[in-house]
């Protein structure tokens, strides 16, 4: 049998080359036809193991959110070349491009929205994937390696967003970096100096647009890529997904496999079309912002940094700025990079929640942190007062390090209650306090994207003034 033969035999192969067919090149000579399915074949293979397990094909297992966070990237990577093409990195020059982009350049506004909101929504994908990894424990061995990667991966996307954020060069961008750098001067010792060379200067200015250019467009991408690479490799080296438990003891303990050609293939196109479709749609209706050109002498009032270190923002809020910029994330950043060390449990692995009692624990994580987290912020806004109180203490103590010791001790007291009042195995206390956490977090995001206005004070979202202040 001719290779060509074996091609068309096998129903996998025909079903890519009915694509490709019904995709065009129907003008080639069937040799070629079939060699390139083979090709297409190839690629697939390459990316995926030739068989998975029927169980991992479930929607509501991964929700595809892995497969999303890829396709973002690479739409990211399209979109983003064209839009280089049409842009100056240059104080002068940065802003009018982007308007001329807008009506100037055939789809030039469609390019800008899909790259904008593609960047957006790829820091909630990237970090609801890590949501669902650690649910369904995918971080345990064998995969921690992987996992790691995934953190890295997560803070390569904030930094990709955060150095697009400045290249249009409104008053939006201008002042989010402005806000957003000056974090880095908290980090002791080499703070100054990181964001001085991060800046390029002082202050955000011409070399500070040409430094984030180069990372945005070089470094993150390139870097990200490579990452990438290695997370898919591992996830076929690790034997591929986690594979979610049988519904019922009952059934046998054998995992069927099916052929990722089409099974695999098929889902996959069929969730990539979607989403393009509900992005092109999104992109075509919802503008990206642009305000003003970049003012350095008129500040918005409030300055935010971009939404997703508004969590960060808030933090900065009740603590010293040592434990709000460098203590608590390199705490959070030290746990999750470690999680894999010391949360090993692999008998759960693909059960969601880990039991029937840690869904319930779950649960009373989300409720616990919905409710403490909005009280906590109300009252350090308006009853606590750390600094005067303990006048005597350095403020790193009395504003820093005293409230975070409230804090830790406050989650060790709902650790106990949870190990001794329900009997919470040391994973389903880890789940705990892991939710307890994120909810804290998302909670703290949006205090700080809907409920700050001038001077960083409480408002409801439907009465925030906007005001400027001049400089
Ligand atoms: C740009 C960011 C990322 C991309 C493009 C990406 C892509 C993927 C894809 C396609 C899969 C297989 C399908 C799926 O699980 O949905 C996967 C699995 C995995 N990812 Fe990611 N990922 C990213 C970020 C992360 C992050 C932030 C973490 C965690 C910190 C992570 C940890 C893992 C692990 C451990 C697996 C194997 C899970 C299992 O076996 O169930 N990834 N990733």
């Amino acid at each position: 049998m001719s290779e060509q033969d074996q091609i068309v035999d096998t129903p996998a192969q025909t079903f890519l080359g009915r694509i490709w067919q019904a995709l065009g090149p129907t003008g080639l000579p069937s040799d070629d036809r079939g060699r390139m399915r083979m090709v297409v074949d190839n690629l697939v293979l390459h990316l995926h193991p030739t068989k998975v397990p029927t169980r991992t094909l479930s929607w509501t297992y991964t929700w595809g959110l892995g497969g999303l966070t890829s396709l973002l990237a690479v739409i990211l990577v399209l979109t983003g070349i064209f839009l280089q093409m049409n842009y100056t990195p240059s104080p002068s020059q940065a802003y009018l491009d982007i308007l001329s982009l807008r009506t100037n350049t055939w789809f030039g506004d469609l390019l800008r929205n899909l790259h904008h909101w593609s960047a957006n929504l790829l820091v909630v994908t990237a970090f609801l994937h890590l949501l669902r990894v650690f649910f369904t424990g995918g971080h345990r061995a064998p995969r921690a390696t992987n996992w790691i990667v995934g953190v890295l991966m997560l803070l390569l996307v904030l930094a990709a967003n955060f150095t697009g954020y400045l290249l249009p060069w409104d008053q939006l961008a201008y002042w989010a970096i402005t806000v957003g750098t000056s974090i880095i001067n908290y980090v002791p010792i080499v703070g100054g100096f990181l964001n001085r060379l991060l800046l390029g200067g002082p202050e955000v200015g011409a070399p500070t647009l040409l430094n984030f250019y180069s990372l945005h467009i070089s470094f993150i991408p390139v870097t990200m890529v490579m990452l990438m690479s290695l997370h898919f490799w591992r996830v076929r080296k690790d034997g591929g997904l986690t594979v979610p438990r049988r519904a019922k003891e009952s059934e046998p303990p054998k995992i069927e496999r099916v052929t990722t050609i089409p099974h695999l293939v098929r889902r996959e196109l069929v969730f990539a079309v979607a989403w393009i479709a509900i992005l092109l749609a999104w992109s075509m209706l919802v503008p990206a912002p642009l305000e003003g050109i970049a003012n350095p002498d008129l500040s918005p009032n409030p300055a935010k940094a971009p939404w997703y270190f508004l969590g960060l923002q808030e933090l900065l809020l009740h603590f010293h700025p040592l434990v709000a910029a460098v203590i608590i994330p390199g705490l959070a950043l030290g746990a999750l990079l470690l999680l894999p060390f010391y949360d090993i449990q692999i008998s759960s692995v693909g059960v969601y929640f880990r039991s029937l009692r840690g869904r319930f624990l779950s649960l009373l994580a989300l409720g616990t942190a919905l409710l403490i987290t909005p009280a906590w912020v109300l009252l350090d806004e308006y009853l606590l007062d750390w600094s005067a109180w303990l006048a005597s203490w350095p403020s790193l103590i009395s504003n820093g390090l005293v409230p975070l010791a409230v804090v830790v001790l406050g989650l060790v007291a709902l650790d106990e209650l949870v190990k001794r009042g329900l009997r919470a195995t040391q994973e389903e206390r880890i789940l705990f306090i892991f939710v307890f956490l994120v909810t804290a977090l998302v909670v703290l995001t949006a205090i700080g994207i809907f409920f700050r206005g001038p001077g960083m004070s409480l408002y409801w979202p439907w009465d925030i003034p906007t005001t400027h202040l001049s400089l």
